[in-house]
């Protein structure tokens, strides 16, 4: 498979052209990488039109993810937006309502992006006990849901994998979407390399319409490079216009820096990545068995432990890791996430179990996150997104609405929604997890 963007690049970051265009670096090396740092000069395609190299990159990209492939220089983020784009034309298209049933467990920017596109949001809480950042839903659960509507929702949009490594039974779930006759869009932001597990554990191929991968979470690829990926099951104007709605949201200046580490991963992908997961998925496998540790969740390569059973919270136990030169991912008070790729090298691993084996194991802190019940929506999403909002310290936020969700990343999983209201009971778990200001609704 050939890496047409990276190769054009290297040989215009070779020759003698002046750059009179943009970027104002000129390839000079301030940073390292300015010289690869082109903008959408001739030969060099334009990424929302693309018909060139960037063409044929993503038609590389395509063949290896087996459906309609999109990049994205603005992570998982932009593709969100535009899978919302789409379904609300697909709403417009049939004469439905912008109308879904997400899980609750959505990034922040799935929240934004449909008050933006004055989407109607049902959301599905997560059951009983249930972390805020996971919400695993039944297919008999959605199937449910699903039959007490009158007039369906146009889609079911779920997070799978989560987070902390909980994947989604989507061949099921599609199932009882299609059933229902509405559409499966998967924000698979963590997932993008379940498509060379074998056999394929990608949204995709399990049955989802629509999905997103962030490519930097788990690939070999620079921060900000991400795919849009489309089912041939999908109504026909996604495909056709994916690109239209990528660069609704999109920068007008695309990173050609992001697009050749997408081009360039595609080549790595084709020649090794399948035997290079399963090698490194097989030590993942040993190491999580010599640590006899309490991990949760689903994903083999991301090790999510529950640090309270081991008698830390997860920001201590994140803290005595950093202290040992391990950095994760993400720590609360009850998890820690160290998140592993084949290009993590074996000495990794056993720098990881040494560090872990070196934590003298306690007893289990028993105290549990603050129970938290729905919240109740005041305003849409939208309303409070538009208004003019003040931010306050949490202990003044009380029977306040929240006006914008402004939680932090990672994980960027808001705890109460744009729109809802502020009660005594969700400020316990905001300061639980450490969340000191609000925006609330002047
Ligand atoms: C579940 C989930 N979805 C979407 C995103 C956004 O992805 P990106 O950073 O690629 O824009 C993230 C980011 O962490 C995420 O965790």
């Amino acid at each position: 498979m050939n890496s047409p963007i990276f190769d054009f690049i290297k040989n215009y970051s070779g020759s003698k052209h002046i750059r009179a265009h943009m970027p104002g670096h000129k390839g000079m090396d301030f940073l390292g990488c300015e010289h690869l740092d082109i903008t959408e000069i001739s030969g060099a395609d334009s990424l929302f039109d693309a018909s060139g190299i960037i063409g044929e990159s993503e038609a590389n990209a395509s063949s290896l993810f087996g459906c309609p492939t999109f990049y994205s220089t603005e992570g998982s983020s932009l593709c969100i937006r535009a899978m919302l784009y789409l379904i609300s034309l697909h709403a417009a298209n049939t004469g439905k309502r912008a109308h879904i049933l997400a899980a609750r467990n959505s990034h922040k920017t799935f929240v934004n992006a449909a008050a933006m596109l004055d989407i109607e949001i049902d959301w599905i809480f997560p059951e009983n006990g249930e972390n805020y950042l996971s919400c695993v839903i039944s297919p008999k659960r959605l199937d449910a849901l699903l039959d007490g509507y009158n007039v369906k929702p146009c889609a079911v949009y779920i997070t799978s994998p989560d987070y902390i490594g909980n994947i989604c039974d989507i061949a099921a779930l599609s199932e009882v979407c299609k059933k229902h006759g509405v559409i499966l869009a998967v924000d698979n932001a963590h997932g993008a390399y379940l498509k060379f597990k074998t056999p394929s554990m990608h949204p995709i191929d399990l049955g989802a319409d629509i999905c997103c991968d962030s490519a930097h979470k788990t690939l070999p690829v620079l921060t900000g490079g991400a795919y849009l990926h489309i089912s041939d099951s999908a109504p026909d104007i996604f495909a056709q216009y994916a690109k239209k709605a990528l660069s609704l949201f999109a920068s007008t200046s695309p990173s050609y820096l992001i697009l050749a580490s997408l081009d360039i991963a595609n080549t790595y992908i084709y020649k090794e990545y399948n035997s290079e997961l399963s090698r490194f998925t097989d030590e993942v496998k040993a190491l999580r068995k010599s640590l006899e540790l309490p991990f949760i969740g689903d994903e083999d390569i991301k090790l999510t432990l529950d640090a309270k059973a081991i008698g830390y919270t997860g920001t201590e136990l994140a803290g005595l890791l950093s202290e040992n030169t391990i950095e994760v991912e993400f720590a609360d008070p009850d998890l820690v996430v160290l998140m592993l790729t084949p290009q993590n090298t074996r000495e990794d691993l056993v720098r990881i179990k040494s560090a872990f084996d070196a934590i003298p194991k306690k007893s289990a802190i028993s105290e549990k996150p603050p129970q938290f019940h729905k919240p109740e929506p005041v305003v849409s999403p939208r309303e409070a997104l538009l208004s003019v909002s003040e931010r306050l310290p949490i202990a003044e936020c009380e029977s306040r609405i929240l006006a914008f969700a402004n939680v932090s990343c990672p994980p960027a999983v808001p705890i109460v929604s744009c729109g809802e209201k502020i009660t005594a009971e969700a400020i316990r778990c905001f300061e639980y997890y450490g969340i000191e200001y609000c925006d609330v609704i002047k």
